[in-house]
């Protein structure tokens, strides 16, 4: 069986440059590896209140942006997760096979609940990571480009893979997350002891900001006492993580950018970081801008579900028969 990577992106907020380095930007690599599913989890999206105007055109965004960082459609496959109707039925299936106790200890439902009252978190927000395994195992997916915070819902998907075969034998194929060794978690500009999520205006760097506010940004971000610029999380929690996004930038290690800033003030260490970030997303903006103008993410999202389909109703169809739903 081929190497099938797989990943997903919410088009919620605004898209940040966490999520560029931790999937866009390995993206051609990535299809020199294996055959690409890539999508655009619209169905996620629902599970914290959003405007349906929004929903929509980041949906478009997000489509655009995958095709920006690379994505060849001739040799990957890109879809919205709601034009392949075997994940909701698969979620249907697949939610009898995880537990209330190993849901409710997911960190990023934990997060995000405890900042809502009880009776408005949805029962969406609480079995995402149903859906989120569902769409993993429908692609036999082997590798999975993730972020930090979405490593412990892999893990989940590989406990359900695993309770799963041994029940009813080999029927899924159990996926492994990837994580980039520089980059899994970039913090936010203004408080990098938190991730930067798609919500904070002022930490956040957003793919779609004008490049001289991302400069604005860069050049605002809290730095720490002192004045060396060197990598040491825990006390110098801002120059570090101006020194991964460097490094990502860069495609280097994290030592070899410390090195190469060696006896930089911080004013300059930030303004080539900015560089190093502009030069990156520059190109990407003006690709961006031209599919967005030219619609070709319709056509492409159009064969993409197509193929999708195909594959995902196969393996529904093989966990169908395997459990005993009767049937073609
Ligand atoms: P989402 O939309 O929150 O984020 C998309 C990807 O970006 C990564 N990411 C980050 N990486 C580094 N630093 C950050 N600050 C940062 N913030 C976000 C995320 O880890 C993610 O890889 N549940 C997923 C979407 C999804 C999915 C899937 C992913 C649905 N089904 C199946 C993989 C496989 C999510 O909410 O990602």
């Amino acid at each position: 069986m081929s190497n099938r990577i797989l990943t997903g992106i919410k088009p919620t907020g605004q898209l940040t440059l966490g999520n560029y380095i931790a999937v866009l930007k390995g993206l051609p690599k990535q299809m020199e590896k294996g055959e690409l599913f890539y999508f655009i989890a619209d169905l996620h999206a629902l599970t914290l209140p959003i405007e349906p105007d929004v929903l929509r055109q980041n949906s478009i965004d997000l489509a655009a942006f995958y095709l920006a960082a690379g994505l060849d459609p001739n040799r990957a496959t890109l879809f919205l997760q709601s034009d392949v109707s075997a994940h909701s039925e698969l979620n249907s299936i697949m939610q009898n096979y995880l537990y209330m106790g190993e849901l409710s200890r997911m960190t990023q439902f934990k997060d995000k609940s405890s900042k809502m009252k009880e009776n408005a978190i949805g029962l969406g927000l609480f079995a995402y990571p149903v859906l989120m395994a569902c769409d993993i195992i429908l692609y036999d997916a082997k590798t999975i480009p993730v972020g930090e915070d979405q490593i412990q819902h892999v893990e989940l998907t590989r406990d359900l893979v695993n309770r799963f075969n041994n029940r009813y034998g080999e029927v899924l194929v159990l996926p492994n997350y990837e994580v980039k060794k520089v980059g899994a978690r970039i913090m936010s500009l203004s408080d990098p002891k938190v991730k930067m999520s798609k919500s904070d205006p002022k930490g956040d760097i957003f793919l779609k900001d004008d490049l001289s506010v991302i400069r604005k940004k860069i050049m605002s971000a809290v730095t720490d006492s002192g004045s060396e610029v060197k990598y040491d999380v825990e006390n110098k929690p801002g120059v570090s993580n101006l020194l991964v996004i460097y490094a990502s930038m860069k495609d280097i290690t994290v030592e070899e950018a410390e090195k190469h800033f060696e006896g930089y003030r911080y004013g300059d260490f930030k303004r080539e970081v900015a560089d190093a970030v502009i030069e990156e997303l520059e190109p990407f903006q003006n690709r961006y801008k031209e599919i967005i103008a030219n619609k070709s993410y319709e056509k492409v999202l159009q064969e993409g579900a197509e193929r999708a389909r195909k594959v995902a109703n196969e393996t529904l169809r093989r966990v169908q028969k395997a459990i005993g739903l009767l049937g073609k």
